[in-house]
């Protein structure tokens, strides 16, 4: 079932079933504030509001992290070959119009499939060492890869390069989030089989990007 992007209710009440897909509002390109301004700016945060993100912002996100800007399904991420190996999903926890669940960024429509229903955060948290800021941030976008899709081209060095392509994703959130007044911070320190278990993933997690309003 696709949902679209008015009405208060995306999922039904009782939450996403999997499957379900939310079509994210059209990212915008412009802002205002400059590459060097949100370089400059850039610092990890951990201290979160309790302030609810848009879809607007989870889409710019998104597409930040993943967004189709080419021919060829060319991405705002560059990748090795361009065999695209990552997958991000949100673990969505306060966003207006978006039921708490787990969902898989589609570069190509530019939406959100459900995975699971319910707030994860808290799993989450507890997955990457009890982080407690991963529980408070209203969401985390998280950088799974198939290392498959790239090793299949480039043998051993393929580990070498979908981690490349991670830090890049990553650092295009870290400045988006500058751009539109959030905060993050790429988080490493987590239990792979845990994430992927309480995250039912299909990939594996490489680095989790949680993101709010920063705390006054
Ligand atoms: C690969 C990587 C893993 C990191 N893992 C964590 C983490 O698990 N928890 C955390 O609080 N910060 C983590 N950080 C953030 C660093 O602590 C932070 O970037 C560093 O202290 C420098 O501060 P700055 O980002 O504000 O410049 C990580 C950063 C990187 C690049």
């Amino acid at each position: 079932m696709l949902l679209g992007v008015t009405g208060l209710s995306y999922c039904g009440e009782s939450g996403p079933k999997k499957g379900d897909k939310v079509r994210l509002p059209e990212p915008r390109v412009s802002g205002n504030v400059s590459v060097e301004q949100a370089l400059q700016q850039r610092r990890s945060c951990r201290e979160f509001s309790t302030k609810p993100l848009d879809l607007e912002q989870v889409g710019r996100l998104l597409w930040s992290a993943q967004g189709i800007t080419g021919d060829r399904g060319r991405r705002t991420t560059p990748s090795a070959g361009a065999t695209y190996p990552l997958e991000c999903y949100l673990v969505a926890g306060r966003v207006d119009s978006l039921k708490p669940g787990i969902y898989r960024y589609v570069p190509q429509e530019h939406s959100l499939v459900a995975v699971a229903a319910g707030d994860r955060r808290g799993a989450l948290s507890v997955a990457a060492s009890n982080q407690e800021f991963v529980a408070r941030a209203p969401i985390s976008i998280v950088i799974a890869a198939d290392y498959g899709r790239t090793s299949m081209r480039y043998g051993d060095r393929g580990q070498r390069y979908v981690h490349i392509e991670v830090g890049h994703c990553a650092e295009n959130i870290a400045l988006e989030c500058e751009a539109l007044g959030l905060g993050t911070v790429c988080v490493g320190a987590f239990a792979d089989d845990d994430v992927r278990s309480k995250l039912e993933l299909t990939e594996d997690p490489v680095c989790i990007m949680p993101v709010g309003w920063k705390s006054e």
